[in-house]
Parts: C-alpha cells; structure tokens; sequence
C-alpha cells in the first residue's frame, strides 16, 4: 500500500516538474517581450488556463505534458529573446519569423535537440549564429534570413546537421569563406546566402551535394573561379550566382548538366567563353541572367527556343547577334513582360 502510494507520488510529481518549467520558461520569454499591449498575442498566456491553451503553443500528447512547438510569426513581438526557450527540452518547432526581435541567438538553443524547425527569418537579431545550433541534431530547417547577424557561418553546422533540408541566410552580413563543411549536409536541397558578404572561394564540394535543388549566393563578395564541380548538381532548380566576383566559363554541355534548371543567373562577374547553344536546350528555363560579364561569341540563333522564358538579360558583354531575329542586344528593354528581353536590370 506504501509503494502503490509512493508510485501515485513519483508520477504526479514528475508531472508538475514537466509542466512547469515549460510555463516557467514561457513566462521568461513572455518577460523579454512586448508585445504591442492589451489585444497582444500574448495577452492569453496568463494563468486563467494551462499554458497548452495559450496563444501559438502547441503541447504534444505525452504524460507530463510538454511544449512541442511555438508559432507566433507576425505578430508583433519585440524584445530579446530569453535563454529560457532552451529549457523547453521537447520543442520541436519554433517560428518566431518577421517580429522585431533584437539581440543575440541564445546559445541555450542548442539543448533542443528535438528541434526540427527554426525559422527567426524577418527579425533583427545580431551577433554571430551561435555554435551551439549545431546541437540541433534534428533540424531539418534552419531559417535566419533578413537579420543583422555578422562573423563567419559556423563551420559546426556542417559537421553535424545531417537531416538539414533548408538553410537560409540570405539578407544578413555574415563575412568570410563559405564554410566547405556544409558540402556534408548531404541532405541539404535549398541552401541560400544571398546578400551578405561572404569572400573568397567556393568549396567544391558544393558539388557533391546531391539533393540540392536551389543554390544561391548572389551579392557577396565571392571570387576564384566557379568550381566546376557545381555543373554535376543535375537536379538544380536555381542557380543564382550574380553580384560577385567570380570566373568561368559555362561548359559547352550545360544543356545536359542542368535538365531542371528554372534560375541560372550568372549576371555581374567576370565569366568568359561562349555561351554555349546547349544553353537554350534547358526547357525549363524561366530566367537567364548573363549581363555583365566577358563572354565573348555571338548569341545563339537557338535562343528562341525557351518556350518558358520570362527574362533573359545579356548585355554589357562583348557579344555580336548574328540573327537578326533573335538576338537584337544593346537595345533598351521595351516591356519587362516580354518573352526575351535583351537589356539590363
Ligand atoms: C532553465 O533551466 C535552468 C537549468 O535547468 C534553470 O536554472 C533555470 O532556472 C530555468 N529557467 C527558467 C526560466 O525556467
Ligand atoms: C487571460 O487569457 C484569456 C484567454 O485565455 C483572456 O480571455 C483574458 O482576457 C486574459 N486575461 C488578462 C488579464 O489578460
Ligand atoms: C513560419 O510561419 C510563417 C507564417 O505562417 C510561414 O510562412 C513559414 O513558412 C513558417 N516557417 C516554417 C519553417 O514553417
Ligand atoms: C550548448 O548546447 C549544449 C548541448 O546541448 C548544452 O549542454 C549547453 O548548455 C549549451 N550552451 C549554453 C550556453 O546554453
Ligand atoms: C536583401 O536586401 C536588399 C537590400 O536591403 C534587397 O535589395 C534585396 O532584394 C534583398 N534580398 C532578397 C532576397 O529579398
Ligand atoms: C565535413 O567536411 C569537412 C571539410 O570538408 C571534413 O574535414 C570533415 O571530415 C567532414 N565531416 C564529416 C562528419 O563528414
Ligand atoms: C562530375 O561527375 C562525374 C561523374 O560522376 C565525375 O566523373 C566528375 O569528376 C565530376 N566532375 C567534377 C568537376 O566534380
Ligand atoms: C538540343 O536538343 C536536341 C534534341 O534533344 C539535340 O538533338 C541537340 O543536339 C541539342 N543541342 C545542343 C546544342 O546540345
Ligand atoms: C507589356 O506587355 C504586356 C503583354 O503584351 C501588356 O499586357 C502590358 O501592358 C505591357 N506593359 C507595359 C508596361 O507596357
């Protein structure tokens, strides 16, 4: 009778212990925020119910219950946000994408090793990522896009975040090299890094990356030559290049390489060669960004043939038309909406 008593005590116990360091932990994050006043988000969470009920959390069914997921995007949240998310040991998604949040990523982070999805897109964090997300060990998205976050990408991403599917870092200023770790990511399919200021080479072994689909690193400050490596990722959608400062030429079989490719934007570099005719093979192709670079030749009278083509920009290059038809450049364009247009953007 004594054990069965002990037992009933141990369970309810474990259970209050649970629970409430979740709402303790809520409560911490609700401290550092403001949240825009009485009609708030986060105006529910107070005691008049459980803390499963309140606004964007999610509990999961297991006995003591814990918080599984937090989803409060666009709404005006502004603040820093508190360490004490780390303590939420069974979270599996946390979206806090396009509030005001400021400060530095909590290291605590990296204890959420159930953590699936992060996404603080929109938000104006700063400081470095911290290493630690690389405890994560179950994200499958990484999203940091439009911050103020700066240093280098940690190379400790790489080593361990083997589920990761998306990584986004677009809009923020992370400097030096693209770490050659992520090459290790091998189930990464959209890796973006677009506007920061990323410097130096390309790893190759991007290249080995076999479940990309979207490649893009546009305006950086990359140089050294395009690893040739990059033109085996047969499964590309998008391959978006332009605003850096790197070379190459385009290889004469891209119309074999690339089947899929929808984005192929090499724009504002310093490619030389031909633009290969195989280039208007690539049916999928919607947008062709190439202006401002060394391509020499002429312009492929083939190049009527992109059926789905929405832009196509060649100029600022050293390239002759040689059909009249297809291929009048130096020309302003005329309407943006048309299927070809031979201008600058
Ligand atoms: C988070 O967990 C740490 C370590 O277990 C504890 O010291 C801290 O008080 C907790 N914070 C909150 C807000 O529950
Ligand atoms: C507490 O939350 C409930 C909804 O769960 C809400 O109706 C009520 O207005 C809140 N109370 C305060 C004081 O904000
Ligand atoms: C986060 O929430 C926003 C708004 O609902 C949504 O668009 C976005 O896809 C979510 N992020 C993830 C990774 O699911
Ligand atoms: C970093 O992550 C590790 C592993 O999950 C954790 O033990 C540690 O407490 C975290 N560091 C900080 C500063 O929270
Ligand atoms: C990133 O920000 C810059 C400048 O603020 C803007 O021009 C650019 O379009 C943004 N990039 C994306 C992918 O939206
Ligand atoms: C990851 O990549 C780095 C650099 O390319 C390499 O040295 C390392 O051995 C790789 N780690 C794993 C776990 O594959
Ligand atoms: C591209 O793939 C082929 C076949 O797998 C391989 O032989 C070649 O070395 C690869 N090229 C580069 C530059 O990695
Ligand atoms: C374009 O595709 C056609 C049909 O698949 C093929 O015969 C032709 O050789 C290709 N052209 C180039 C330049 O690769
Ligand atoms: C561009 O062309 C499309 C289709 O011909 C037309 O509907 C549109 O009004 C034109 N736009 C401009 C800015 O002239």
């Amino acid at each position: 009778m004594r054990l069965v008593l002990l037992v009933v005590l141990t369970i309810g116990g474990a259970a209050i212990a649970g629970g409430s360091s979740d709402e303790a932990a809520l409560l911490a994050f609700k401290a550092g925020i403001s949240d825009g006043g009485m009609s708030g988000a986060l105006a529910s969470w107070n005691s008049s119910t459980g803390f499963c009920r309140w606004e964007g959390v999610s509990c999961g069914n297991r006995k003591p219950t814990r918080v599984v997921a937090l989803s409060l995007p666009s709404s005006n949240l502004a603040g820093e946000f508190s360490p004490a998310i780390g303590n939420l040991t069974f979270l599996q998604r946390l979206n806090l994408s396009s509030n005001d949040l400021h400060g530095e990523i909590p290291p605590s982070l990296g204890r959420l090793q159930r953590l699936q999805i992060l996404d603080l897109g929109g938000n104006s964090f700063s400081g470095a990522i911290p290493a630690n997300l690389s405890s994560c060990i179950s994200l499958t998205n990484l999203l940091l896009t439009f911050n103020q976050l700066g240093g280098r990408i940690p190379m400790e991403l790489g080593n361990k975040l083997t589920h990761l599917q998306k990584l986004h870092l677009g809009n923020n200023s992370f400097t030096g090299e693209i770490p050659a770790s992520i090459a290790n990511l091998s189930s990464l399919q959209y890796l973006h890094m677009d506007d920061n200021q990323l410097e130096d080479q390309i790893p190759a072994g991007l290249g080995n990356m076999a479940a990309l689909r979207q490649l893009s690193f546009q305006d950086n400050r990359l140089s050294g030559i395009l690893p040739a490596s990059l033109w085996n990722l047969s499964t590309l959608t998008v391959l978006a290049a332009n605003s850096n400062k790197l070379q190459g030429s385009i290889p004469a079989k891209i119309g074999d390489k690339l089947p899929d490719i929808q984005f192929f934007g090499l724009a504002e570099n310093m490619f030389t060669g031909v633009i290969p005719s195989s280039l208007f093979n690539l049916s999928s192709l919607t947008t062709l960004l190439l202006y401002s670079n060394r391509f020499t030749g002429f312009v492929p009278p083939t190049v009527g043939r992109l059926q789905s083509l929405v832009r196509l920009y060649l100029t600022s290059n050293r390239l002759q038309a040689n059909d009249r038809k297809a291929a009048r450049l130096d020309r302003k364009p005329v309407n943006d909406t048309t299927k070809a247009i031979f201008g600058r953007q």
